[in-house]
C-alpha cells in the first residue's frame, strides 16, 4: 500500500472513529453493558430543536424525563411531535418480552425505542443518554442497533440514613445515579439503634426522640472518640410521598427497612416499653449492636408493629417490605423472666425459634395486606453471630412462604438450604457489595466481578436467586463527600452485575466505558469520584 493510500485509509477509519463515538476499545460506551449490539457505519446528526413522538399517552412521563435529560446533558430543547419525530417511543403489545425488555434503532434519520413496557422505553432512554455525543450546537449519535433486557429483575442500592441522616436532596440525587444505572430498587434502612428516620403519626415520640442523638463515634464502630455533635433529621409522610413518587417516575421501587426485632433502641428510647427490660435509654451515639430488643412476647408491642406497618404501607406502595431482623442478641431474651415464661408456656425451645415465629406473624400480617416480607438471612435462625454461639439455636420453624431471604453473611451452603426450602434470595454478601468497607478491601474489580448465584449452586435453583444489593451503610459517612466517593463509581460495577449477563461483561471494555460517567460524578458531586 502506499502511503498516500495508508494516509487516507487511516484518516477514515479516524474519521469513523470520531463521528461515532466508539472508543478507543471499539465499543460503544454504555454502563451497564447492554446483551446485543450491531454497529453500523455512520452516525445521525441532530440539531437545535429535536422533535420527538410517542404512540401513547403513557409515555407522558418517558417524554417529559427526555425533555430534562436532553436539557441537563447536552442543552439540547425536544420538542412533541403527533408522529415521526426524530426520536420516536413506541409501547408495543409484545407479551413475551421479559419486563424492561427494549430495542434502540439508532437509522438514518431517526431513532426508535421501541418495548412492550414503559420500563423498557425508559431503559433505552438511559442507553440513549450515553450514546450521544456533544459536539458545538449539535449532537451526535452513533448508528447501532441494539437489543437489551435486563439478567435480574432485582437490582438494589441500599442507603443506611437511620446512623447518617442524608436528607431529600440527597436521595434525589442517588435515585437519579440509580436510573442512570438502570438500577430498579431503593432499599431505605430508616431506622435502626442510632436514629428512627420517618415520622408516625401515632408515635410521635419516634421523631421527638428517636430521631436525635447527642453524638456520633468517629469513624466508625471501632473508633474511640465521638464528635460531640448533635445529629437529627427525620422525613415526614409528604417528604417521603414527594420521594416515592420521584422514585417511581423514575421506574426505582422503594422497599423501606424498619428494623424488629433487634436494632431497636432508638424506638425503645422513645417508648420504653417496647424493650425487654422497660429501661429508660438514650438513643445510642456508639455504633455496633446496641442496647435493647423488642419484647415480642408483649400484645402492644404487637400492636405498636401493626399501627407502624400500617402507616408504612400506606406511604410505600412497594411490593416487598424488608423487615431487617438481622443481630438479635439473645442475652436479652435470657435474662427476661417474662421472656423465659412465654417460651415456656408455649412450648417454644430455642431462640432462634422465638424469633421465627415473630417473623412469621410480620410475614403473616403483610401477606394479609397483599405485601412480601423480606429479611437480612438472620431470620432463618442459623448460627452467623459468634455473641449466639452458646445458644441453641436448634431450628424447629420454618419461615413462612413466600418470604424474601436477604443473604448477608455466613457460609454460602445458607443460600442452597433457602433455596432447596423455597424462598427467593437477593445475594448481598457483605464481603463482596458492602459499600462502607474501603476501596482495598473492595476494589472496584471485586466488585465487578460478584456473582450473585454463587458457585456450586445447582442450575434448577438460578432462578431463585432474583438479584443483587448493594449497600452504604451509614457509621463512615457524616460527610456526603465521602459518601460518594464510597458510593462511586463501585455502584456502577454492581448495576453491571444486576444487568448484564456474565458472557457479555468485558471488565476493560466497563472501565473504558466508566470514564464518561466519572466524567460526570466528578461534576456533579464536587470531584470526589475515586478514578
Ligand atoms: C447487616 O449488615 N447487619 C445486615
Amino acid at each position: 500500500m502506499t502511503r498516500f493510500k495508508k494516509n487516507i485509509l487511516l484518516g477514515c477509519i479516524f474519521i469513523f472513529l470520531f463521528i461515532a463515538n466508539v472508543n478507543s476499545k471499539g465499543v460503544l460506551p454504555i454502563v451497564p453493558a447492554v446483551q446485543k449490539m450491531e454497529i453500523q457505519d455512520g452516525s445521525l446528526i441532530l440539531g437545535n430543536e429535536i422533535s420527538v413522538s410517542i404512540n401513547s399517552t403513557t409515555l407522558e412521563g418517558e417524554f417529559l424525563l427526555l425533555q430534562q435529560y436532553f436539557k441537563e446533558d447536552f442543552g439540547m430543547a425536544i420538542k412533541k411531535e403527533v408522529r415521526d419525530g426524530r426520536i420516536r417511543l413506541i409501547l408495543t403489545s409484545n407479551s413475551k418480552q421479559t419486563l424492561g425488555e427494549y430495542n434502540l434503532d439508532v437509522k438514518d434519520s431517526y431513532i426508535r425505542i421501541v418495548s412492550s413496557s414503559q420500563e423498557g422505553i425508559f431503559y433505552g432512554i438511559q442507553t440513549l443518554r450515553q450514546l450521544v455525543e456533544k459536539k458545538g450546537n449539535k449532537i451526535i449519535i452513533p448508528r447501532v442497533t441494539i437489543k437489551d433486557y435486563p439478567m435480574y429483575s432485582w437490582r438494589a442500592f441500599m442507603l443506611d440514613e437511620a446512623r447518617s441522616f442524608k436528607g431529600k436532596e440527597v436521595v434525589f440525587n442517588l435515585l437519579d445515579e440509580m436510573a442512570r444505572l438502570k438500577m430498579n430498587v431503593f432499599h431505605w434502612h430508616l431506622t435502626d439503634d442510632q436514629g428512627w428516620r420517618i415520622e408516625i403519626k401515632k408515635y410521635p415520640n419516634l421523631i421527638k426522640v428517636a430521631s436525635k442523638r447527642d453524638s456520633t463515634q468517629i469513624g466508625g464502630y471501632k473508633g474511640e472518640y465521638f464528635d460531640g455533635k448533635p445529629h437529627e433529621g427525620f422525613y415526614t409522610h409528604n417528604d417521603i410521598k414527594e420521594i416515592v413518587a420521584y422514585a417511581a417516575q423514575r421506574h426505582i421501587s422503594i422497599v423501606p427497612e424498619i428494623e424488629m426485632p433487634g436494632h431497636e433502641s432508638a424506638a425503645i428510647a422513645a417508648y420504653p416499653w417496647l424493650g425487654v427490660t422497660g429501661q429508660q435509654i438514650k438513643v445510642p451515639c456508639r455504633f455496633g449492636v446496641q442496647y435493647e430488643v423488642l419484647n415480642i412476647t408483649s400484645p402492644r408491642v404487637f400492636t405498636f408493629i401493626e399501627d407502624v406497618l400500617d402507616e408504612i404501607l400506606q406511604l410505600f406502595p412497594s411490593s416487598v417490605i424488608h423487615i431487617g431482623g438481622d443481630e438479635v442478641k439473645y442475652d436479652y431474651w435470657k435474662n427476661s423472666p417474662v421472656v423465659q415464661s412465654y417460651m415456656k408456656n408455649n412450648g417454644i425451645k430455642t431462640f432462634a425459634d422465638l424469633q421465627i415465629l415473630f417473623t412469621n406473624k410480620i410475614s403473616y400480617l403483610l401477606a394479609s395486606k397483599g405485601r412480601r416480607m423480606m429479611g437480612w438471612n438472620d431470620i432463618m435462625g442459623d448460627k452467623i453471630h459468634e455473641y449466639n454461639l452458646e445458644y441453641d439455636t436448634m431450628v424447629n420453624q420454618n419461615l413462612a412462604k413466600g418470604t424474601i431471604v436477604h443473604f448477608w453473611k455466613g457460609n454460602i451452603d445458607l443460600i442452597k438450604k433457602a433455596v432447596e426450602n423455597g424462598y427467593d434470595i437477593v445475594n448481598s454478601y457483605h464481603y463482596m457489595t458492602y459499600l462502607d468497607y474501603n476501596d482495598i478491601k473492595l476494589p472496584l474489580d471485586k466488585a465487578y466481578n460478584f456473582s450473585p448465584i454463587p458457585k456450586g449452586l445447582p442450575k434448577r435453583f438460578n432462578h431463585k436467586i432474583i438479584g443483587l444489593g448493594c449497600q452504604m451503610w451509614g457509621e463512615e459517612i457524616m460527610s456526603d463527600e465521602k459518601m460518594y466517593r464510597m458510593i462511586f463509581p463501585r455502584i456502577a460495577a454492581y448495576a453491571e452485575v444486576g444487568w448484564t449477563l456474565p458472557k457479555n461483561k468485558d471488565y476493560e471494555k466497563f472501565l473504558e466505558a466508566l470514564k464518561n460517567l466519572n466524567l460526570k460524578w466528578r461534576t456533579r458531586f464536587k470531584n470526589v469520584s475515586i478514578r
